[in-house]
C-alpha cells in the first residue's frame, strides 16, 4: 500500500470549495430517474446523459471527483475520448462505485445488508487499470420501530472496512458511505441517536481491520429527521447536531467527509452543508457527495433532448458553484433565484 499516493488522492477529493458528484446510478436507479422524465434508458440515452454532466464547461472549478458505474467507466464521449480519460485530464478524479447493492437481511424484517466483496480484489485492480482512483461502498441503516438492530449494523460495518482495506490495499481511496435514512417519520434526535452508533461502529471495524484513515473519505448522511415527520428539524439545528455527532465519532486523521443528498432538496442540501462550514473550527474538510442534489433541476432541463444539453449543463453548474460555495462557507440562500 502507497500511503502517500491514497493520501495525496484523499485530500484532492476534498480540496478547497470542491467536492465530489455522485453519478454512479445504478442500471436499475437511472431508469427510475429516466422514467420520470419519459426518457427511454438504452447504454446510449445512459451515456449520453452522462457526456453531458462531464462536459459541462469549468465544471472541475467546483467538482474534484465523479463517481462512476461500471458500464460508464468504460464508456466514452462521441468525440471518443474515455470518461475516466476526460475526467482525469480536467483534474477530476474518476471513482468507481463497486457495491453490488442491498439485499435483505435473513431475519431481521425490514432490514439490509450490503454485498460485493466476493472477488473485489480482482475488480480493484481492473477499475486501477481503466483509471478509477476511488472507490465507493454504501450501507444502508433504516430507522422504524424496532430498527435498526445491532446485528444489521455491526454486520454493514464490518463489511465496509472489508472493502475500503481492500481497495488501500489495491491503492483507491475508499469512500466509506454508512448512509442512515431519511424515509422515516423519526425525530432529529433518534437520527442523532443512530447516526452516533453506526459511526461508533463504523471506526471500531476501520481500526480493527488496519485501514489508513488518513487515506479514506467519510460519506455519511447528515443528522436530520424523518421525511415524514410532521416537525422537521430547522436547518441551524441540522448543521449543529450533524456537526456536534461528527466531531464526536469521526477521527481528526480522516482528512474529509462527503455528505450524500438523502432525498433532501437541492437548495436544502447546499444550505446545511453552507451551515455547517460557517461553524468552523472542524479537523476534516466538510464537502458534498451528492447525486440527486447535483442533478435534479439538470436532469429535467436536459430531458434527453440534444438541443438542450447547453441549458442541461448550465443548471448543473449552477448546483456545482453553490455547493462549492457552500462547502467554504460563502453560499447565500439568495443566490437561488440567480438565473443558472
Ligand atoms: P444522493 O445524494 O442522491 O443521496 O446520492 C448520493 C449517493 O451516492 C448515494 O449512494
Amino acid at each position: 500500500m502507497n500511503r502517500n499516493e491514497l493520501e495525496r488522492i484523499a485530500r484532492a477529493m476534498v480540496a478547497k470549495g470542491r467536492g465530489i458528484l455522485a453519478a454512479d446510478e445504478s442500471t436499475g436507479t437511472i431508469k427510475k430517474r429516466f422514467d420520470k422524465i419519459g426518457l427511454e434508458s438504452t447504454e446510449e440515452t445512459r451515456r449520453a446523459y452522462r457526456e453531458m454532466l462531464f462536459t459541462a464547461p469549468g465544471c472541475q472549478e467546483y467538482i474534484s471527483g465523479v463517481i462512476l458505474y461500471d458500464e460508464t467507466l468504460r464508456q466514452s464521449t462521441k468525440g471518443g475520448e474515455r470518461f475516466a480519460d476526460l475526467l482525469t485530464r480536467l483534474g477530476i478524479v474518476p471513482g468507481i462505485k463497486v457495491d453490488a447493492g442491498t439485499k435483505p437481511l435473513p431475519g431481521f424484517p425490514g432490514e439490509v445488508i450490503t454485498e460485493g466483496l466476493d472477488g473485489l480484489a480482482g475488480r480493484l485492480a481492473e477499475y486501477h487499470r481503466l483509471g478509477a482512483r476511488f472507490a465507493k461502498w454504501r450501507a444502508v441503516i433504516d430507522i422504524a420501530d424496532g430498527i435498526p438492530s445491532r446485528t444489521c449494523i455491526e454486520s454493514n460495518a464490518e463489511l465496509l472496512a472489508r472493502y475500503a482495506a481492500l481497495c488501500q490495499a489495491a491503492e483507491i481511496v475508499p469512500i466509506v458511505e454508512p448512509e442512515v435514512l431519511m424515509d422515516g417519520a423519526h425525530s432529529i434526535e433518534r437520527c442523532e441517536d443512530v447516526t452516533s452508533a453506526v459511526l461508533t461502529e463504523v471506526f471500531d471495524r476501520l481500526y480493527a481491520h488496519r485501514v489508513h484513515l488518513e487515506g479514506m473519505i467519510l460519506k455519511p448522511n447528515m443528522v436530520i429527521s424523518g421525511q415524514k415527520n410532521a416537525n422537521r428539524a430547522s436547518p441551524p439545528q441540522v448543521a449543529e447536531a450533524t456537526v456536534r455527532t461528527l466531531k464526536r465519532h469521526v477521527p481528526g486523521a480522516v482528512p474529509g467527509i462527503a455528505f450524500l443528498s438523502g432525498g433532501q432538496s437541492e437548495a436544502e442540501a447546499t444550505h446545511h452543508l453552507d451551515l455547517m462550514n460557517r461553524i468552523g473550527g472542524l479537523p476534516w474538510a466538510l464537502s458534498f457527495s451528492y447525486g440527486r442534489a447535483l442533478q435534479q433541476t439538470s436532469l429535467t432541463t436536459w430531458g434527453g433532448k440534444g438541443e438542450n444539453v447547453a441549458a442541461g449543463q448550465r443548471e448543473f453548474l449552477k448546483r456545482a458553484k453553490l455547493n462549492g460555495l457552500a462547502a467554504t462557507g460563502r453560499y447565500e440562500p439568495g443566490l437561488e433565484q440567480q438565473a443558472a
